[in-house]
């Protein structure tokens, strides 16, 4: 069995982020989504990993390499322009060959795996299994309508009068049949080759088509709240462990992760929370459920429920919450100077309390 995995696409909903890092990297507990997302495959066995990228493929090949630090063989499949899901499948035509596959969205996370569901797969061979969870906004996504045996009888992409809470999660499982149907159907009224298209194709066909229902956490990463939504989410199960330096005047409580080469100096930080390699914390307070990555600075801030960017920089700025702060990013007031100066780039969004 092979897995194909989707990180191309545009992420405009999560910009000004997605013009700079591609959405699947943004960190989640310090870990870019797409890690987390090649951890769940290789903890199905599979190893040969097949992954669709679009006009980031630079930043992605760069983070993730050959897939050996991960225990599996990954192997780029470049889209030029992000047609569709099916359209995937298409491209990947010849990696696939006559295999069967998971199909995985490189967006999603699903940390309470999908191994139960896998089996079930591999054991029955459906022509497709996809992966569906009760949600409150269905018309957000794809979603399924069910007999009451689990077969599916109909798929519909983003309902506007949506006939089910059944959402479907970006993991799918297919046979070779698949093939058959991304090639017939024909792009969407938004310009796209749906895979919900695809499948109910195979639906009309007489394939034998199911759904499992995914239980655990879940969560498409698409937008900001979403990721620190997750970001809590995980940082909830974290294994407190300090490799960093942390002075006799600084406090740790709670789940603390200090990274090795990170230096807390006279601070506090309140777990859970991630204090990045070689970050330095100096005379500030993180508070619960932030995510510091690599590399940063933080000087007489106080900061919670956030996510930070390596080597970001926060000096002199206290209650930021909520916020999720870019790559190499600088905020405060280094210099003590009066008044808010700003340089903020496209699509930015700033929030300052009165
Ligand atoms: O998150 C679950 C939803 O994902 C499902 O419920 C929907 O049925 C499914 O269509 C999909 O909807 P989204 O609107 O969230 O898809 P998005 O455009 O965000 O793309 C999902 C992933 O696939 C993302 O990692 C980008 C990648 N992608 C997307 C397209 C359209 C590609 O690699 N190539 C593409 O052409």
């Amino acid at each position: 069995m092979k897995a194909l995995v989707l990180a191309g696409g545009s992420g405009t909903r999560l910009r000004p982020f997605s013009h700079s890092l591609p959405k699947q990297l943004i960190p989640i507990a310090n870990k870019p989504v797409l890690e987390h997302v090649l951890g769940n495959i290789r903890d199905l066995g599979i190893t040969d990993i097949g992954v669709i990228v679009g006009d980031r493929a630079g930043d992605i090949v760069n983070a993730i390499g050959d897939g050996t630090r991960f225990g599996a063989w990954v192997t780029y499949i470049s889209q030029p322009e992000p047609l569709g899901l099916a359209h995937c499948v298409r491209l990947a035509r010849d990696f696939l060959a006559d295999d069967d596959f998971v199909m995985y969205l490189g967006d999603n996370m699903l940390p309470d795996g999908v191994a139960d569901i896998a089996r079930e797969f591999m054991a029955t061979r459906p022509a497709a299994q996809v992966v569906v969870h009760k949600v409150s906004d269905p018309e957000s996504y794809g979603v399924a309508e069910l007999a009451p045996d689990g077969a599916v009888e109909r798929l519909v992409e983003k309902p506007k009068e949506p006939s089910s809470d059944l959402a479907l999660i970006g993991v799918y499982f297919f046979t070779p049949a698949v093939h058959t149907a991304v090639a017939a159907i024909e792009p969407s009224d938004r310009g796209e080759l749906e895979i919900t298209d695809a499948i109910q194709w195979l639906v009309e066909s007489g394939h034998d088509v199911r759904a499992r229902e995914y239980t655990g956490y879940w969560k498409d990463t698409g937008r900001v709240d979403d990721v620190l939504e997750c970001n809590r989410r995980l940082l909830d199960g974290l294994r407190p462990a300090v490799l960093g330096q942390v002075d006799d005047a600084s406090v740790l409580t709670g789940q603390v992760v200090v990274e090795a080469g990170a230096r807390v100096i006279r601070s506090r930080i309140e777990g859970p929370a991630i204090i990045g390699a070689g970050s330095l914390v100096e005379d500030s307070h993180v508070g619960r459920y932030t995510s510091i990555a690599r590399d940063c600075e933080l000087r007489q801030a106080s900061i919670r429920s956030s996510i930070v960017l390596e080597s970001a920089t926060i000096t002199m700025l206290h209650d930021v919450c909520d916020s999720l702060i870019g790559r190499s990013a600088s905020v405060g007031s280094p210099d003590g100077g009066a008044g808010h100066r700003l340089i903020v780039g496209d699509h930015t969004r700033v929030e300052v309390a009165a």
